[in-house]
């Protein structure tokens, strides 16, 4: 008889203060030379990964898919797309990373599937009212001829979010719901089949050594069954932070605790509400879920210290760790948004030319950096984070992407700007992407020689050498992993706080500089002191 493996009781995890760092596959590194990103370009630059001082990857997903939003658009949950490789390189990936010591997490994404995946074709072939349409939320129009939507939603991408499907004979049929683009049909919850499938899909990777998954659109994925009108006074909404969601994710985290090396749930949870917010990172539910509410705070001392405040006060009645992030592949690289007049990120405050200071904003993401780097909890940074690439806003129109600009009519510049591929080596395109004579899936501009690896490793000062000097005394510190997070007094425009009895951070926002602390020696720091002074936008670690 196969022996069942036995709940552990909770005990701190890996994912409490670990640095994690995000790789988005198509724009990572090319190994086989089609000009995309790839498992065999992972592979190769897994050394790389080691150096920074990374402790675990989470890797946007690597599914089939047609692309139809990046691969969140998943036509198989138990493979991978031959543009990045098979399931056996997944496997060697995930082996050949934990030899050094750095665990992967895998995109699980349960609100919605490919209009590609079987269980969604299957549905457009069955008529109305079949077990195989009871999978999605399939419904008659409005109006005199169910020619108006089912009901007033409004896309997470924009428009509307539901789409009229045509019956065999060619007559217009059901609409069916997709929070996002139309190729990506929402499932729906209440059906015991999706449930099972989304377990069995945990197990799948779970057996395949993945440390953890990052729960895409986690917030999303039950709706009011009535699909009701939204109505701004409605409480609660009819489809976001729904009470029936923490139902599942106990389940899931049954199924995580159920390895003898438990397994990290971490939710992508969109909320403004932190108190909502955190009531998904009770002790049986999900371990840690991203801090959007930090990642999208203005460069200000108030706005920052409001933001650590309100993190640090909700997370530990839960006991959960809280996390900081500064970017991923949805928002704005930190060196454009900290270069520009207004330095929150604000999905519906994104157009194209806003004008942004790149020198300015680099010197704000390196304070930034050892900010997050300082706090207690885990990271998360985004690629190309570290080599402080700047959001790439002139992409030819003809060779963007993003369903998020297509859906605005084209206003919104989308998020390819933050998904250029990054630059390896080399003084022009590709940069050591890809092959020399391959252009890559999209193009990235003349003007970052100074910015590949190859020359930030030789330059003491580079923002690479920033971070991997941050991340190894990170690990060497013990102050920073478990140190007792206090404020120190400072001056208005500067942040001041101490890890343990002997580890403190300094961080100017103010608009000159500040003198040093009596008796703190400067471990590292994001800009050069002089005259024993910090100077604006800048922060140091002192010992
Ligand atoms: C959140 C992901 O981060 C984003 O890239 C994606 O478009 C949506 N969820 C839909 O899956």
């Amino acid at each position: 008889m196969v022996q069942q493996p036995q709940p552990q009781p909770q005990r701190p995890g890996w994912w409490r203060d670990a640095a994690i760092y995000q790789v988005y596959p198509r724009s990572f590194a090319d190994g086989n030379g089609d000009g995309v990103g790839d498992l065999a370009g992972i592979r190769n630059r897994l050394p790389y990964l080691a150096d920074l001082g990374v402790e675990a990857i989470w890797f946007n997903p690597w599914y089939p898919s047609p692309m139809a939003d990046g691969g969140y658009d998943v036509a198989d949950y138990r493979d991978v797309d031959p543009v990045f490789g098979t399931l056996a390189d997944a496997e060697k990936l995930i082996s050949e990373a934990l030899d050094l010591g750095i665990r992967t997490i895998v995109d699980i994404v349960p609100n919605h599937i490919s209009d590609a995946h079987p269980w969604f074709r299957a549905a457009l072939a069955a008529p109305p009212g079949s077990p195989e349409r009871e999978r999605f939320h399939f419904r008659p129009g409005r109006g005199a001829d169910g020619e108006l939507p089912p009901n007033n939603w409004v896309s997470e991408f924009g428009g509307v979010p539901w789409t009229r499907t045509t019956d065999p004979d060619g007559t217009p049929g059901e609409w069916y719901l997709h929070l996002f683009a139309t190729q990506q049909p929402d499932l729906n919850w209440d059906h015991p089949e999706v449930r099972a499938e989304f377990e069995d899909v945990l197990r799948f990777w779970f057996d395949r050594g993945a440390a953890g998954v990052r729960i895409d659109s986690a917030a999303l994925c039950t709706k009011d069954p009535a699909l009701p009108d939204f109505d701004p006074a409605s409480d609660p909404h009819p489809f976001v932070d729904r009470e029936e969601l923490h139902g599942i994710y106990r389940s899931w985290r049954r199924i995580a605790d159920s390895y003898p090396d438990p397994r990290a749930l971490i939710g992508e949870v969109w909320l403004p509400d932190a108190e909502r917010f955190v009531r998904y990172l009770r002790p049986d539910e999900l371990h840690t879920a991203f801090n959007f509410d930090f990642m999208t705070r203005a460069w200000d001392a108030d706005q920052l210290r409001a933001s650590i405040d309100t993190t640090l006060d909700l997370h530990a009645p839960v006991g959960a760790p809280a996390t900081w992030v500064l970017a991923n592949h949805d928002v704005t690289r930190t060196v454009t948004r900290y270069g520009r007049a207004d330095t929150r990120f604000d999905f519906a405050a994104k157009a194209f030319g806003t004008p942004t200071d790149p020198a300015l904003g680099l010197r704000r993401a390196r304070a930034a950096a050892l900010l997050s780097l300082a706090l207690p909890g885990a990271v998360y940074l985004y690629q190309g984070e570290e080599l402080g690439l700047p959001e790439v806003e002139d992409l030819p129109l003809d060779r963007l992407q993003d369903p998020m600009h297509f859906r605005s009519g084209g206003t919104d510049p989308g998020r390819d700007g933050c998904r250029v591929p990054l630059p390896w080596s080399g003084t022009a395109p590709p940069y050591g992407f890809t092959r020399q004579d391959v252009d890559p899936w999209l193009p990235q501009p003349a003007g970052w020689e100074a910015l590949t690896v190859e020359a930030q490793r030789a330059d003491p000062g580079s923002m690479l050498n920033l971070y991997r000097s941050a991340l190894r005394l990170r690990r060497s510190t013990a102050a920073l992993r478990e140190g007792r997070f206090s404020w120190l007094e400072s001056a208005p425009g500067v942040l001041s706080f101490r890890r343990g009895e002997d580890f403190g951070c300094l961080v100017n926002l103010s608009d000159a500089p500040v003198p040093l602390p009596e008796g703190g020696r400067p471990l590292l720091a994001s800009a050069e002191l002089t005259g024993g002074r910090l100077p604006v936008d800048a922060a140091v670690w002192l010992g």
